[in-house]
């Protein structure tokens, strides 16, 4: 793996604070199209997975009130920096940061009114492990949702249509939880998209 790749996976050090600009312009458009696909009711807590710099956090909080903004990422040096960004910026909600892993989510079952992630989850090293770990924090009626980058020319970052089967197999997983699972792209320009694989989680009505 390059050095680059690598600190997309976990920003470190000198090359992790470019890494956390680079996620901040880079994913911008994605960012914004996850977003507005949410739908957070008033006062929701929503868990963002993989935050990065903690752009998405920061869009849902200041276009929803929110009653907690939460997130798990396993790089400290991101962890630092989102807090500095939703300090004092994110309306009314409480913040809750920590550092973690996908896999592991410290958080009491059925906490969340929305659980996302944005260009993370190809990262993980056990995806199905940590898609069970973002249901169970999930209240019923609420929705996982997870933001894919899909390249459609070569010869940036990954093979185009890499997205497309990510989604595919993410849409599987979600099913096999017992989500009610829903697939929607965003196209950007010729050249990116952002597929949106959205699992929602039944409400106890229907259970
Ligand atoms: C490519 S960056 C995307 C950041 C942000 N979501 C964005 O779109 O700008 C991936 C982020 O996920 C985090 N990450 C990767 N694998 C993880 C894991 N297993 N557990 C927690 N965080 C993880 C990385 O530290 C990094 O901040």
């Amino acid at each position: 793996m390059s050095t680059l790749m690598h600190q997309a996976v976990k920003p470190r050090g000198a090359g992790g604070v470019v890494m956390g600009w680079l996620l901040e312009s880079g994913d911008a458009v994605q960012n914004r199209a996850t977003v507005d696909a949410l739908d957070p009711p008033p006062g929701a807590a929503v868990l963002e997975i993989g935050f990065g710099p903690g752009h998405a956090l920061q869009m849902l909080a200041l276009s929803h009130p929110l009653g907690l903004v939460a997130g798990i990422d396993h790089s400290e040096l991101m962890v630092a920096r989102a807090r500095h960004r939703l300090n004092g910026r994110r309306g009314d909600a409480a913040l809750d940061l920590r550092i973690g892993d996908a896999g592991n989510l410290p958080f009491p079952d059925e906490k969340f009114d929305v659980v996302f992630a944005v260009n993370s989850f190809h990262q993980w090293p056990d995806q199905a492990g940590a898609l069970a770990e973002m249901a169970g924090v999930l209240k019923p009626g609420g929705d996982l949702l997870l933001s894919i980058r899909d390249f459609r020319v070569a010869g940036r970052f990954e093979p185009p249509g890499n997205g497309a089967d990510t989604a595919k197999i993410a849409a599987e997983m979600l099913k096999d939880l017992g989500l009610q699972v829903r697939l929607r792209e965003v196209v950007h320009s010729p050249a990116r998209a952002t597929l949106l694989v959205r699992g929602r989680k039944c409400g106890r009505a229907e259970a």
